[in-house]
């Protein structure tokens, strides 16, 4: 049995992962969940494959929006002495946002104040610059806080302004490459050939645009980190924008740009009153925020956790950990390009596929481990004592966790992952209910299977950002 080692065979490659990268001055909406979930196994996935991963949190911190947000920021005469600008919250620059449509509708003038405004803090402008940057912090703030619940890291957070002084050279390569065009007044690379639409380089009031900061940032990612792929989990909707950023820097040569992949999903639905599906508004019609849906999970299994064991230790906190892992298996668990159909009860149930069902499976382990109090060598153990089907069956499905990483990262899909953590789950329950571990004559033989069988569980449940949780 090899499974105390990981595969290796792609020691030497790297691979960049782009995801969760949310907008700055927004709060985390629950569909941010699958970007970053989804990132987040796959960086597990292909480093358990061997790649060298790098993990990038592309924040969306720079473009008109700040004009937005200053205007109405200045507009609602807000405090801008340091120590106010120091508690701003990325609740009330959510609220600005909102104002300020509302606001712009009645007084279009406000959207080239906007633009004036951006354009000031592009070209440097010291107060700005420093209201951009509270808002950028007040954003962090929250954003670590959520990734910390939901087990996520990052090695970067370059998000766009990062890239302003790497674009010029940019426009320049283009300008040399005899790739740029004017239309409309504004500088576009044509992609007619491919039949896509134009690629907008630059405004006519030489502003940048969101693709114009994606080619500075691949060719920035690829000197900097010789990548072999670079995945950019981002949803659907994006689909062209990346096929206009990849023909692009085809088209300015980099052979490259064939190891850069869009690593699109599907949409968070909801059911409203009349039973059908819809699209990312709750019941109350108001798009509902990750860390309201965080702690709405994390108080429903508290008040299962305080009725059926209320003297587990820790229980609020080990309630978080179980209601993010509901949500974070509800949502890996069906390939990436299916809408998740979102429902408390099956999400939250410790029946069925869930999160808290995969739980529950290694709590078992974990128990008959504390229970039996010793650990067996693998020299200790009989092998004739696990011929049984329910042995068997367990150790043929831990034997293919490295083929099913492979192929979790053949197809960047980890529902083949999840679908495999539930196996796993399956087989267990159905030894530990066949076969008696402590007392039995088999005890050690079938005690080293339940050690294995927990650390490869452990292992997949954490790449999957289910926490592996000892006690329920
Ligand atoms: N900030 C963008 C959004 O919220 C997603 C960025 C994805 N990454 C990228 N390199 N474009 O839509």
């Amino acid at each position: 049995v090899n499974i105390f080692k990981d595969i290796a065979h792609q020691q030497n490659k790297t691979v960049i992962i782009d995801y969760s990268s949310p907008n700055i001055g927004k709060e985390l909406a629950f569909h941010h969940i699958r970007s970053t979930m989804i990132g987040h196994a796959l960086s597990c996935i292909y480093q358990a494959a061997g790649y060298k991963v790098i993990r990038i949190n592309h924040l969306g911190d720079w473009g008109t929006q700040f004009g937005k947000l200053i205007v109405m920021y200045l507009r609602a005469e807000l405090p801008t002495d340091v120590e106010s600008l120091a508690k701003l919250t990325v609740k009330e620059l959510n609220l600005l946002y909102t104002q300020f449509s509302k606001a712009a509708q009645k007084k279009p003038e406000m959207e080239d104040e906007a633009r004036e405004v951006f354009a000031k803090l592009e070209a440097g402008d010291e107060f700005y610059r420093s209201l951009w940057e509270a808002f950028k912090e007040a954003t962090l703030k929250e954003l670590r806080r959520i990734y910390k619940q939901l087990g996520v890291d990052f090695d970067y957070y370059t998000g766009e302004s990062f890239f302003e002084d790497l674009i010029p050279p940019v426009i320049d390569e283009l300008k040399a490459k005899n790739l740029l065009e004017v239309s409309q007044e504004r500088e576009v690379v044509m992609l007619e050939d491919l039949d896509l639409p134009p690629c907008l380089i630059r405004k006519s009031d030489g502003s940048t645009l969101y693709a114009t900061r994606d080619l500075a940032a691949a060719i920035y990612r690829q000197k900097e980190y010789a990548f072999d792929r670079c995945l950019y989990v981002v949803d659907q909707g994006q689909a062209l924008h990346f096929k206009q950023v990849f023909a692009v820097l085809n088209k300015m040569g980099y052979a490259w740009s064939k190891n850069m992949v869009h690593i699109p999903f599907g949409l968070i639905l909801h059911q409203n009153e009349d039973g059908k599906w819809e699209k990312g508004k709750t019941r109350t019609g108001s798009a509902s925020l990750l860390r309201d849906v965080i702690a709405a999970a994390q108080e429903k299994i508290l008040e299962q956790i305080q009725e059926k064991n209320p003297d587990l230790p820790d229980a609020e906190h080990v309630a978080m950990q179980i209601g993010v892992s509901a949500l974070t298996f509800n949502d890996l668990k069906n390939r990436r390009l299916m809408d998740v159909k979102f429902d408390w009860d099956s999400a939250l149930s410790f029946e069925g596929a869930t999160g808290p069902y995969l739980q529950n499976a290694h709590v078992r382990l974990c128990s008959i481990q504390r229970r039996a109090g010793y650990q067996v060598e693998l020299s200790q153990v009989d092998w004739f004592h696990l011929t049984d089907d329910y042995s068997m069956e367990l150790v043929r499905i831990i034997d293919r966790k490295s083929t099913r990483i492979s192929q979790a990262v053949e197809h960047d899909e980890p529902a083949l992952l999840a679908q495999y953590a539930l196996e796993i789950a399956e087989a267990a329950h159905r030894f530990v209910h066949h076969n008696r571990v402590l007392g039995s004559a088999e005890e050690k033989s079938r005690l080293f299977l339940v050690q294995c069988t927990q650390i490869v569980l452990k292992d997949v449940l954490t790449m999957l950002g289910v926490y592996p949780i000892e006690a329920m």
